[in-house]
């Protein structure tokens, strides 16, 4: 590990939203560590039913820009990482994902099959809830990168103001209803952490047992 990784409960203190940045590249491999902590985010049911597409380019970020109402994150930015919500990845072939975990000793016989059945998922359909499940787990995929882009010296973006037709033509993925997109989020070097804009006092959100009465 890199010595001077911050640890989770720093990296949650300092991470701020960056809307500026240095042109300074991310290095590949730097990059690689921060996918490779990202889709360790946890899924329901591990259906990794979530994607990243990284964007590098100029013109794939200036196209993202100008589908965010033309915010500078992704112009200024060396990387954007464009969560995508894969709402109907859990009916195609997932016989891979049950493996392995069976090969890691991690699922016995009993939660095998009752993953093969799929229940909750058609339940989800019928609930029309797919979408909602597919972006919750892209979200919390989201919420590791930020964490690990702090940890590992970088600043980031989250964005979710944009045109989700006009993200979707950029990545190439507008013929595509069966996908949505979850979040942007600008990954890069800055030479100024903006102010923490501060928080309400927990005792403002957090609650014991029951959410008060109005
Ligand atoms: C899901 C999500 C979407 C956001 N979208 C945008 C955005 O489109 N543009 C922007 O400038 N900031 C965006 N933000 C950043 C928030 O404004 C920022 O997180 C908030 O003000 C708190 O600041 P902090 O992240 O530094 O703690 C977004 C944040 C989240 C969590």
């Amino acid at each position: 590990m890199n010595a001077q990784t911050l640890s989770v409960p720093a990296a949650i203190r300092t991470r701020r939203t960056t809307r500026h940045y240095r042109p300074d590249p991310v290095p590949p491999e730097l990059l690689a560590e921060l996918l490779d902590l990202a889709v360790e985010a946890p899924t329901a049911w591990n259906m990794q039913d979530r994607s990243i597409v990284v964007v590098t380019s100029a013109s794939g970020r200036r196209e993202l820009s100008n589908a965010a109402f033309g915010q500078p994150q992704p112009l200024e930015a060396p990387v954007v990482l464009v969560f995508v919500a894969e709402t109907t990845a859990w009916a195609a072939e997932n016989t891979d994902i049950a493996e392995l975990a069976v090969r890691n000793g991690a699922w016995n016989a009993e939660f095998t099959a009752m993953f093969a059945a799929r229940a909750e998922f058609h339940s989800l359909r019928e609930r029309g809830l797919l979408r909602e499940n597919a972006v919750k787990n892209a979200m919390i995929a989201a919420t590791y990168v930020m964490l690990a882009a702090t940890s590992l010296g970088l600043s980031s973006a989250p964005m979710n103001g944009w045109d989700p037709n006009l993200v979707k033509q950029a990545i190439g993925i507008d013929d595509r209803p069966d996908l949505a997109i979850a979040v942007m989020v600008a990954v890069g070097y800055s030479d100024t952490t903006p102010p923490h804009p501060g928080r309400r006092p927990r005792e403002r959100m957090v609650f014991a047992e029951r959410y008060p009465s109005s």
